[in-house]
């Protein structure tokens, strides 16, 4: 194809896209003028490549979920084949098919303590919805039908649907379009000593156990959280904090649902998350990582006890989607977490986090504005201070995530730039889990020119 005929292609698809297309997590009114940032249309590897054939390293896996990179070959053939064979069957009523129980099976086997069974859904959101509902449906079964109040803490990205979107405590989402439903509290995130009950501490209000106390233990149905979270500015829990949560819930019976959404499949150098601080989760909501973002699937792991009590209910669990148990969606993640043990993945993610995290060390020695990085695995972020040792943040016309993240763009690497912070301050760093010490090398290179041009800038 010649230059010409790129470019009439291009720029036909950006006048259809400006007038068809309505982008999530976009500024509409930005491109319905602009058009899109860059049209995708190939992928290998940590790279991708847009219609003017320039290649970019991806350094987010898309939206943290393609976790085996693009252009994986196996996970084609295996979605052929099972199209070819049946694209898509029913799981209402009692019907089933061999992909959606053998990836059942698999992940019992997978996921950390008992969690031995699965509901199916089409992504995180849905996970989550289905986690609450769950979570209220098995207290209402268990003759408590009072407890139905969900607590999540703040910086916490659960999702778009209603009920996740309530959970989701991040303004920018939290607040869209005044959609929250009730009976859903909002948590300060990783108060270890608070959590396991010193109410002498100044920070106790506004902790999870605080609001257990003050709305009643008997009218509370679960706790969400991200073992590390991503969204909400890529914050590891200090330890002892997912411990200390799980004896809370233990201590005042509370069901305690882990988002595993970003987490799940290697990328915080465990499997699952919460395997790096050995706590097992009553529900576990998974998706993203478990077929790679090649196919849309979601799961919600549910343990024995729960199980027990939801399958002696004789009349129809009304819940489900079109796309719970998709046999397609089902055979592409069997085969992506078969290739996860076969290459050893969560063993190079563990190693390229050492890799990443010296390149860190090297940013933060050269660049006075660099502070606070960090990495479980490969879900990575870095921030930027205007007087690091201080903790001052630039002034508010400066915008120095994004700044980073735009000098980044220019270089063709793709990070994202996490800015409903204060100070929006924090980059952050996910490629895919498949890549190599050169490659971690080329983003922290490409990192350090971006830098040194901002704070040329700026400082
Ligand atoms: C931790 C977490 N939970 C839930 C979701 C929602 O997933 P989805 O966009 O597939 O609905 C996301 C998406 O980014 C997420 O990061």
């Amino acid at each position: 194809m010649t230059d010409q005929l790129y470019t009439a292609k291009q720029s036909e698809l950006e006048e259809l896209d400006k007038r068809h297309y309505l982008h999530p997590t976009t500024i509409p009114k930005a491109h319905a003028e602009q058009g899109p940032k860059l049209t995708f249309s190939e992928g290998e590897g940590i790279y991708v490549r847009d219609l003017n054939g320039e290649t970019y390293i991806d350094g987010l896996s898309m939206l943290w979920n393609v976790n085996l990179g693009h252009g994986q070959q196996e996970l084609a053939e295996v979605a052929k084949e099972q199209m070819t064979k049946l694209a898509f069957s029913s799981s209402f009523a009692g019907y089933s098919n061999e992909p959606a129980v053998r990836l059942a099976e698999k992940l019992a086997a997978l996921a950390p303590g008992d969690l031995n069974s699965v509901f199916y859904t089409s992504g995180g959101s849905e996970s989550n919805d289905t986690a609450f509902k769950l979570s209220r449906f098995y207290w209402s079964l268990k003759g408590k039908p009072e407890k139905k109040k969900i607590i999540s803490i703040k910086n916490g990205y659960h999702g778009v649907t209603i009920a996740a979107q309530t959970a989701t405590a991040i303004p920018l989402f939290h607040d869209f379009a005044g959609s929250n439903i009730s009976d859903v509290f909002h948590a300060n995130p990783h108060l270890v000593n608070c959590e396991r009950g010193d109410k002498s501490d100044p920070h106790y209000e506004g902790s999870i156990r605080h609001i257990v106390e003050k709305e009643g233990a008997d009218t509370i149905a679960a706790v969400i959280l991200e073992p590390v979270q991503g969204s909400g500015g890529v914050h590891v829990p200090p330890e002892g904090y997912l411990e200390a949560v799980r004896e809370l819930c233990n201590e005042y019976g509370i069901l305690m649902i882990a988002d595993e959404v970003i987490c799940g499949f290697g990328r915080t150098g465990k499997m699952f998350g919460v395997q790096n601080w050995g706590v097992v989760p009553d529900l576990m909501s998974v998706a993203k990582g478990i077929s790679s973002g090649y196919s849309q699937l979601g799961a919600v792991l549910i343990k024995e006890t729960i199980r027990d009590v939801l399958v002696q209910y004789d009349q129809v669990l009304a819940h489900g989607f079109t796309y719970s148990g998709h046999p397609t969606a089902c055979a592409v993640a069997m085969k992506n977490i078969e290739i996860i043990e076969r290459d050893q993945i969560v063993a190079n993610t563990k190693n390229m986090e050492f890799e990443l995290q010296a390149g860190f060390e090297f940013l933060k020695d050269k660049h006075p504005t660099v502070t606070k990085t960090r990495a479980a695995g490969l879900l990575a972020g870095i921030e930027l201070y205007a007087d690091r040792d201080r903790g001052l943040p630039f002034h508010p016309s400066v915008l120095p995530s994004a700044e980073v993240v735009e000098e980044c763009f220019s270089r063709k690497l793709i990070l994202r730039a996490l800015s409903s912070n204060v100070g929006r301050n924090i980059v952050a760093i996910a490629p895919p889990l498949i890549i190599n010490k050169q490659q971690i090398e080329d983003i922290i290179t490409i990192l350090d020119d971006s830098i040194s041009v901002f704070e040329k800038k700026f400082c």
